[in-house]
């Protein structure tokens, strides 16, 4: 068991309504002037924004707004951002949205609040010192970004997806309420169990300091969501699932399934993040079209936790060897991802890279994680080739 840091300061009111409380939540982290962020327009649609716009009316808060985060957003519109806030004077920031409207403007608030280009960030270059307040308003659970450090920005020239983690970035508050996420297309709900469970699972897989308490909540937290994202697939306006899988969003991103172990693989969402920059396929799928060709390629070198997986999250019978026990862990969640529609292959999440474009995204991936990287089992650019390959 290693030692940890947990820190997450960030005020979470959760609960039918909550959004009616945003004025007074603003209010209470020093805002007086703020930016709206937004994505492609859900928000309006849901009629979301509107309650919001009145209630900031009502409180006399003054507001300026941006939309069109698209989903992996991109870094221009991080620019525009930070431009329109320092001619407009803003000193909060309030994200709209699902974990794409959050990471801009987590970025929007290390470009306004550091000198020089906020991408050298993105670019391991240099460390921010500050972040703009951030509030959040959450309509998609599935990145954890509502308390997380990080924030993935896609830079447009070259398609670079690269991932920034900062404790300056962590949102002072997080309004959830599960009702705004009955809007969500059944997709996007699933991508996003999908993507909460991968927190979890990168932090779970590993060769490191593994903690009790850590390996109970972690698989608590995923048979919570598995159980829950099979009932949401069939009855997606059933608010007690949406609240279990909008909390174990922020639970499984917060850093609570990390506490005493090494920080965890992360390998799985590496690979993604090559797929999503080139492809602009959803997270949550690309994650697991990828994952089943990684638990292969990984397993025997990490058995031990691939068994307990099998066992106490998939509901496997403990009988036969310990390979056979996880490789029917394997199968199981695979079976799992079928039953709410996720793909397990690239076929199915309907990219087909040519071999070349395999090996660029293999390059880029290792380049960004600085050679090789994982906990699991350590991967270097061969390795994820490999991974690659096996998942066509
Ligand atoms: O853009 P709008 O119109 O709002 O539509 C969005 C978008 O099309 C829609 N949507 C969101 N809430 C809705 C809704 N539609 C109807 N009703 C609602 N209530 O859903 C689509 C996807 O939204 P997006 O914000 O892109 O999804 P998600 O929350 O999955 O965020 C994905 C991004 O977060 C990054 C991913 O890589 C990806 O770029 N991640 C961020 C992390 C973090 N900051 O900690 C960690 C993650 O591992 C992840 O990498
Ligand atoms: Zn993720």
């Amino acid at each position: 068991m290693f030692g940890f840091n947990y820190y997450t300061p960030t005020k979470v009111v959760f609960g039918k309504d909550t959004e009616l409380k945003v004025a007074d939540l603003i209010r209470e982290f020093g805002g007086t002037k703020v930016l709206i962020h937004y994505g492609g327009g859900s928000v309006i649609r849901s009629g979301l924004m509107q309650r919001v716009t009145d209630t900031l009316d009502g409180a006399g808060i003054q507001y300026v707004m941006l939309g069109g985060a698209v989903p992996n957003p991109h870094l221009g519109l991080v620019y525009e951002g930070i431009e329109l806030c320092r001619k407009e004077g803003i000193d909060f920031l309030l994200a709209v949205g699902g974990g794409s409207a959050i990471d801009s403007a987590k970025a929007i608030g290390y470009g306004v609040t550091n000198e020089g280009d906020v991408w050298d960030f993105y670019d391991r270059k240099r460390d921010v010192q500050a972040c703009l307040p951030l509030g959040v308003i959450l309509t998609l659970a599935a990145t954890g970004s509502e308390m997380s450090d990080s924030s993935v920005i896609t830079k447009e020239e070259g398609l670079v997806k690269r991932g920034y983690s900062s404790d300056h970035g962590r949102p002072k508050f997080a309004i959830m309420n599960p009702e705004l996420t009955m809007t969500l297309p059944d997709y996007q709900t699933a991508c996003g169990c999908t993507d909460i469970m991968m927190h979890t699972m990168e932090r779970y897989f590993t060769n490191g300091g593994n903690m009790e308490i850590t390996d109970s909540m972690a698989e608590g937290l995923l048979r919570t969501v598995k159980t829950n994202a099979q009932i949401l697939a069939k009855d997606p306006k059933n608010y007690d699932a949406r609240a279990e899988v909008m909390w174990a969003g922020s639970l499984a991103h917060n850093g609570l399934t990390g506490c005493g172990n090494d920080g965890g693989d992360w390998m799985t969402h590496m690979l993604e993040h090559e797929m999503g920059g080139l492809y602009d396929v959803a997270h949550g799928a690309g994650l697991a079209a990828i994952w089943g060709s990684w638990a292969r390629y990984v397993y025997k070198n990490c058995l031990p936790r691939f068994k307990r997986y099998a066992i106490n999250v998939m509901g496997v019978e403990p009988a036969g060897t310990d390979e056979e026990i996880a490789l029917k862990g394997i199968e199981a969640m695979e079976d799992f991802y079928r039953s709410i529609n996720m793909p397990t292959n690239m076929r199915e999440l309907g990219i087909s890279p040519t071999e070349e474009e395999l090996k660029d995204m293999a390059h880029k991936c290792s380049v960004s994680v600085g050679g090789a990287s994982g906990s699991a089992r350590v991967l270097n650019e061969e390795d994820m080739l490999a991974i690659y390959r096996a998942s066509m």
